[in-house]
């Protein structure tokens, strides 16, 4: 296999609502790979993604403002990595394009994710819902990119995308595309509901106690805090003590994540404490790490034509890296230019 240049990939959906789970789960995470300078970092606001179900414009338009502030005001710096959003880079649709033309029905088909989405009612959905992970490998190989961090519900995303890039480069002989490989969250940082330690913390949540906001205000967030679920016992001395207490177990998971610490170094100093100091102390910690992040966001988002101007700025650096790699895969495939 040739050589790559190190690079990671990795994109959100500008779906709305930025949650403390897409924090300490994903951007916390990007900032470490950017800041320790060892990859080229691309990060992505997937709005193409976004329109395989229905999207009001505008809305979607002020989601990709919001998630490129709360890109920045995490320690995305758009010198240091690329920061796009996936419209205005359109070698990914034209990518998209021939992806569709090497990945089978039947792989398509077998996406549980397309399953869920697509429901009981698979002849209602749209053609680019199932055509959705064709879209992200194009996202990844366009920019031959070595590593992919995302949350374990994407693994069989990357699988496939893998298995594009190997059936491609089998059909027509060429040693092209990379075998990227994922970077998989481990359990610790996955962030799961307030109410529900056994369900992923998500923006979609009908009930807003069980998120933290990135946009949610002081009280807001020691509140949700000190209602959140736990059990009666007292916090256990070291990580095992927590095994069967999902609820617990979640709390101190984010205490750690805030404080960058691990689980057991947070257990050592609070052991035996009971939940309802806990939660106070997280509650301050929690305010303390997410107030300055959300505050700006509100300063970025009231300029918006800055946000524009960093995006359109993104796409260009971004174009260096994907309109030879186009250009090299229409020739592989017997586009005339
Ligand atoms: N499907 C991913 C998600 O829902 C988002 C995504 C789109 C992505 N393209 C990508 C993630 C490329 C990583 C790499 O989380």
């Amino acid at each position: 296999m040739a050589k790559f240049t190190p690079r990671v990939f990795s994109g959100i959906q500008p779906s709305g609502g930025l949650t403390l789970g897409n924090y300490l789960g994903a951007m916390v995470k990007f900032v470490a790979m950017q800041e320790a300078g060892t990859h080229e970092t691309v990060f992505c606001m997937v709005d193409l993604h976004a329109i395989t179900v229905p999207q009001k414009p505008d809305v979607l338009r002020h989601n990709t403002r919001e998630l490129c502030a709360g890109f920045l005001a995490a320690g995305i710096d758009p010198e240091k990595s690329i920061l796009i959003n996936q419209s205005q880079v359109p070698e990914h649709a034209q990518l998209a394009w021939v992806f569709n033309c090497v990945a089978r029905m039947g792989w398509m088909g077998r996406m549980t994710q397309w399953k869920d989405k697509s429901g009981k009612n698979a002849e209602a959905a749209s053609l680019g819902l199932f055509a959705y992970p064709a879209l992200m490998a194009a996202d990844i190989l366009l920019y031959h990119a070595t590593h992919v961090p995302v949350g374990d519900d994407q693994k069989q995303h990357l699988e496939l995308t893998r298995d594009i890039a190997a059936k491609f480069n089998h059909d027509y002989g060429v040693e092209f595309f990379p075998m990227t490989e994922p970077v998989i969250e481990g359990p610790a940082t996955r962030i799961m509901s307030l109410r529900d330690g056994t369900k992923k913390m998500s923006k979609s949540d009908p009930v807003d106690a069980s998120r933290i906001n990135l946009t949610d205000d002081a009280d807001t967030i020691a509140k949700k805090f000190k209602k959140a679920k736990t059990d009666p016992d007292p916090l256990p001395g070291s990580a095992t003590g927590l095994e069967d207490r999902p609820d617990a177990r979640n709390l101190v998971n984010i205490y750690a994540a805030l404080s960058d610490r691990s689980v057991d170094d947070v257990l050592a100093e609070k052991e035996g404490a009971l939940f309802g100091y806990f939660k106070q102390d997280l509650a301050d910690l929690a305010v303390a790490k997410l107030a300055p992040i959300s505050s700006e966001m509100s300063r970025l988002m009231a300029d918006p034509a800055e946000i524009d101007r960093i995006l359109a700025r993104g796409a260009e650096r971004a174009r260096e890296i994907t309109v030879p790699i186009l250009e090299q895969t229409y020739d592989i495939v017997g586009m005339v230019r």
